[in-house]
């Protein structure tokens, strides 16, 4: 039986971390948070998180903790996270990696399982162009990838450490992932 649970998705831009979060968050009906949506979303209502996070998003570069860190505060103690849910972009750097998991202390929510999902760079490249949303330019994706090496690949060492790092590979047809990431939830 699958465990009402934290899952949080790691992996290089393009890996899959959307695509796989909605599946299972559906599947499993706990809710799907997306940093990035959260933010594209409030960039189309023009609020002024979304105005002062595109000119970062459009760059390719890390929005600042300043305004991240409460949103997610905020997010994680709604009534639909309390089932269980699934961080897709979140944590992106080992600070934000400690400051949920003091967060998730506070609010006394349960441990987390993460899956790191490894996908070669030339199929990351590939799929993002083949996509082309406002950040998916060439441009910006190589500064997206970068940011990726320098900034949030050492949170895969920080969760290793801990104990909780699955690691799937996620160059495979979506379904086949899926199953994947369900098996390492049901064990
Ligand atoms: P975010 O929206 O999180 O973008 P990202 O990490 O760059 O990830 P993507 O959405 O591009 O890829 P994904 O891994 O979700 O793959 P997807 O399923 O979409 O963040 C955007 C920006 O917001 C950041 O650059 C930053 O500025 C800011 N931000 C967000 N969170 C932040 C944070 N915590 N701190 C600071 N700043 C933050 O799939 C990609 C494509 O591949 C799709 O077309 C999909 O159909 C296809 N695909 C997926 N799986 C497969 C498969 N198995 N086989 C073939 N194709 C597939």
């Amino acid at each position: 039986m699958i465990k009402t649970i934290g899952l949080i998705f790691l992996g290089p831009p393009g890996s899959g971390k959307g695509t796989q979060a909605q599946v299972l968050a559906q599947s499993l009906e706990i809710a799907h948070i997306s940093t990035g949506e959260i933010l594209r979303q409030a960039i189309t209502q023009n609020t002024p998180l979304g105005l002062k996070a595109q000119i970062y998003m459009d760059k390719g570069e890390l929005v600042p903790d300043e305004l991240l860190l409460n949103l997610i505060k905020d997010r994680l103690s709604q009534s639909d996270a309390q089932k269980g849910w699934i961080l897709d972009g979140f944590p992106r750097t080992v600070d934000q990696a400690c400051f949920l998991e003091q967060l998730l202390e506070q609010l006394n929510q349960f441990s987390e399982c993460v899956v790191n999902l490894e996908v070669p760079e030339e199929v990351l490249i590939q799929r993002l162009l083949e996509r082309g949303r406002q950040d998916d330019n060439e441009t910006t994706i190589r500064r997206r990838l970068q940011v990726y090496h320098e900034q949030t690949a050492p949170v895969i060492d920080y969760y290793r450490q801990r104990g909780n790092l699955n690691s799937v590979n996620g160059n495979r047809p979506p379904e086949q992932v899926s199953t994947s990431v369900k098996e390492i939830l049901t064990v």
